[in-house]
């Protein structure tokens, strides 16, 4: 499946990268951010919505996950997913995150997604079928850029324009990234928000925020180890109320 946002255009570099259990910055920072709100997953029934090539789903399942789903948009990395790891417990999907066709309802304990909500379009559509396929008290745990990145890449080292880039802070809208993952400036794009949109478009939708965590960075850019104080990634925890 095509769109602009898929990493199947680069899905060999990218699962080169992650491998079957998560890159430098995932294994320092990203996966805390997601596993810390995360908690016990013995006995859940989870769906991983965006799932990459599926290592957050093989991790549930051996920490005795009951149920896996699992789904993305790149029919590329589904295919490593199911063919190149174990995809024992784990029933998989190619499609887009907010396509909930078929999925039951008031089925899961714990949906979660992995940095990819910046790749989705209509989070209203995508919260709605969240919340509906959720069992009451069920929990969305997801990651996301923090808003101080760019600061932390500057204090870094890393170039940024911090003016003009907090400037574009409040511009809804898709915006083309840089692929850490190919390194170039062209081939990744996102939907970039403000915080506010996020929170607001979660309350809309009965999915009420219910924790956060924001920890020091410890990443990889470019083939090089940085860290700082200053947070690049953040996660979120919402329970579903009727
Ligand atoms: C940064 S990766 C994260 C993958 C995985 N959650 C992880 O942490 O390893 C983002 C993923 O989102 C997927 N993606 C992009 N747009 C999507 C969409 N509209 N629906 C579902 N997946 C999408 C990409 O193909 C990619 O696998």
């Amino acid at each position: 499946m095509d769109s602009l946002t898929s990493f199947d255009r680069f899905a060999e570099e990218y699962d080169n990268e992650m491998g079957d259990s998560g890159d430098y910055s995932h294994k320092n920072t990203i996966d805390g951010c997601l596993l810390d709100l995360v908690g016990d997953v013995n006995g859940l029934v989870i769906y991983d919505l965006a799932c990459g090539n599926g290592y957050m789903a093989r991790r549930f399942v051996k920490e005795g996950a009951k149920e896996v789903w699992a789904s993305d948009i790149s029919e590329r990395l589904i295919d490593f997913a199911k063919n190149k790891y174990n995809a024992s417990g784990i029933k998989y999907f190619v499609r887009s995150a907010d396509d909930f066709t078929d999925i039951p309802e008031n089925h899961f304990d714990l949906i979660t997604m992995h940095m990819a909500l910046f790749y989705i379009e209509d989070l209203g559509k995508l919260f709605q079928n969240i919340h509906t396929s959720l069992k009451t008290d069920g929990r969305f745990v997801f990651t996301y850029d923090h808003p101080l990145r760019l600061l932390a890449y500057k204090v870094m080292g890393i170039d940024v324009d911090l003016e003009t880039e907090y400037e574009e802070y409040l511009n809804e809208g898709l915006k083309k990234n840089f692929n850490n993952w190919t390194k170039k400036q062209d081939d990744l794009w996102i939907y970039r928000r403000p915080l506010g949109s996020i929170i607001n478009a979660l309350g809309r939708n009965k999915l009420l925020v219910k924790a956060m965590t924001e920890p020091k960075t410890k990443t990889m850019y470019m083939d090089k180890q940085f860290e700082s104080a200053i947070p690049f990634k953040m996660g979120f925890e919402a329970v579903k109320v009727t």
